[in-house]
C-alpha cells in the first residue's frame, strides 16, 4: 500500500486494506491454480460458483445468518435497493412504509418509495440541518407499517445510529451501505439489509443484500425479472454477467476480516479507538473543528466538521494535501471537511492525521 492509500481518508469508494490489494494485484496477473487473469475468468466456471459459495460462507460466518437469511450480491448499487425495496414490499392500496428521514442519503430514498406507494415520514431531521437522529424511543413509528427504512450511517453528515429504531411488530429493512461489516450486526432485528461495497468491504459494481426468506412471498409477480428478488436468487446471483472483479475483491475483504481482524467485534473495537483518536482532537478545539453531528449520534465511519469559514476549510484541505492526507473534502452538498475512516483505514494513519490536525489548530486556532 503506498503512502497516499494509506492515508485515503475518502468517503467513498474507500481504502482497501494492504493486503487484499496485493491479492488483487496478483489475481490481475493470473488467478492460482486457472492459469488465467481475474479480469478473463468466466462467471460461469466452476471457480467463480465456488468464488460466490465461498464469499456467501465467510459472510454467513462474520454475521451468525443462518439459512432464514438469503444472501444476493446484486448490482445497480444502493441506488437500486432504494427501488427495489418499495418495488417488492410497499402497495399502493395497502398500508403506508414509515421511513426515517436522518440525512442526504436516506433523503434520497424517499422518492423511490413514493413511486410505489404510501410513505410516512416517521421522523425527520431536515429542519435541524441533519445533525441529529432520532432518540432511542418507538413512540412516533407506526406499529402497523408496511416496513420501517432507515440508514444506519449517514455517510454525508456523518450520523451514526447506535441503538436500533422501530417497533418489535414492524419489518426493519435498513441501508448499511457506509457501517457494514464495521460492527457486529442483531439480526434478529432486522428483515432486510443491503449495502453497497465501495465502503467497507470492497470497489464500487456488487451490492450485498440479505433477506429473510419469508418476505419473498410478498413480492409481486409483474415485476421486471432483473427487480426481483426471487429471480436473483433462483439463478445463485447470477442472473446475468455478474462483476466478477468486484466479487473476488469482497471475499478476500471478508477474508480479511475473519483472518487479520478477527471478527467484526474486534473490528468494532478498532473503528471506536479510530473515531475516538479524531473527535478527541476536535473535542479540544471546540471552536475551530466545529463537528456537524450532536456528540450522542456521532458516526464512527464518517467524521463530519467545518473550521470557522469556508476559507478555513480550503486552507485546512490543502495543508492536508501537503502533507499527504488526501479525501478529506466534505460531500459536495455539505461542504468542509469529512474524514472517513471506513475498516481498512488503519490506527495508525488515523492518529497521524489526529496529531496533524492537533497540530494545525495549535498554530491557526
Ligand atoms: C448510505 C448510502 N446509501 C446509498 C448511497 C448510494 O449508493 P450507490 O452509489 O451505490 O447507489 C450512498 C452513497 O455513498 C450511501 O452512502
Amino acid at each position: 500500500m503506498g503512502f497516499r492509500d494509506e492515508h485515503n481518508f475518502s468517503g467513498g469508494p474507500g481504502a482497501l486494506p494492504a493486503t487484499v490489494l496485493t491479492q488483487v494485484r496478483q489475481a490481475i496477473e493470473e488467478v492460482p491454480d486457472t492459469g488465467l487473469s481475474l479480469l478473463g475468468l468466466s462467471h460461469r466456471s466452476d471457480w467463480f460458483a465456488a468464488l460466490l459459495a465461498t464469499a456467501e460462507a465467510r459472510l454467513r460466518q462474520l454475521l451468525g445468518l443462518d439459512d432464514a437469511w438469503a444472501v444476493l450480491f446484486l448490482q445497480g448499487g444502493a441506488t437500486q435497493q432504494f427501488s427495489m425495496v418499495p418495488m417488492s414490499f410497499l402497495r399502493r392500496t395497502g398500508p403506508a412504509a414509515d421511513y426515517i428521514e436522518t440525512g442526504y442519503w436516506s433523503a434520497k430514498s424517499l422518492p423511490h418509495a413514493s413511486r410505489c406507494g404510501p410513505v410516512r415520514i416517521a421522523y425527520s431531521g431536515r429542519a435541524e440541518g441533519f445533525r441529529a437522529l432520532p432518540e432511542a424511543a418507538t413512540h412516533g413509528y407506526n406499529s402497523d407499517a408496511a416496513y420501517l427504512h432507515y440508514v444506519s450511517n449517514e455517510t454525508v453528515e456523518g450520523l451514526q445510529f447506535h441503538h436500533i429504531p422501530g417497533h418489535a411488530t414492524v419489518r426493519r429493512f435498513c441501508d448499511m451501505s457506509s457501517d457494514f461489516l464495521s460492527r457486529p450486526i442483531d439480526l434478529s432485528r432486522f428483515d432486510l439489509i443491503y449495502a453497497h461495497a465501495q465502503k467497507n468491504i470492497g470497489p464500487a459494481g456488487v451490492t450485498v443484500v440479505l433477506l429473510r426468506r419469508d418476505l419473498l412471498a410478498q413480492i409481486p409477480d409483474d415485476l421486471p425479472d432483473f427487480l426481483d428478488y426471487r429471480q436473483h436468487l433462483a439463478a445463485a446471483s447470477r442472473l446475468n454477467t455478474p462483476p466478477v472483479f468486484a466479487i473476488f475483491v469482497v471475499e478476500r475483504v471478508l477474508h480479511w476480516l475473519q483472518r487479520e481482524v478477527g471478527g467484526l467485534t474486534a473490528m468494532q473495537d478498532i473503528n471506536a479507538r479510530k473515531a475516538a483518536t479524531l473527535y478527541a482532537v476536535i473535542d479540544e478545539f471546540p471552536h475551530f473543528y466545529r463537528p456537524h453531528a450532536c456528540t450522542v449520534d456521532r458516526s464512527q465511519m464518517n467524521v463530519v466538521l467545518h473550521l470557522p469559514c469556508a476559507e478555513d476549510d480550503e486552507a485546512f484541505l490543502q495543508a492536508c494535501a501537503q502533507e499527504g492526507f488526501v479525501g478529506l473534502a466534505g460531500h459536495r452538498s455539505l461542504g468542509g471537511v469529512r474524514a472517513s475512516l471506513y475498516n481498512a483505514m488503519g490506527l495508525a494513519a488515523t492518529e497521524d492525521l489526529a496529531d496533524f490536525m492537533r497540530h494545525y489548530a495549535r498554530r491557526r486556532a
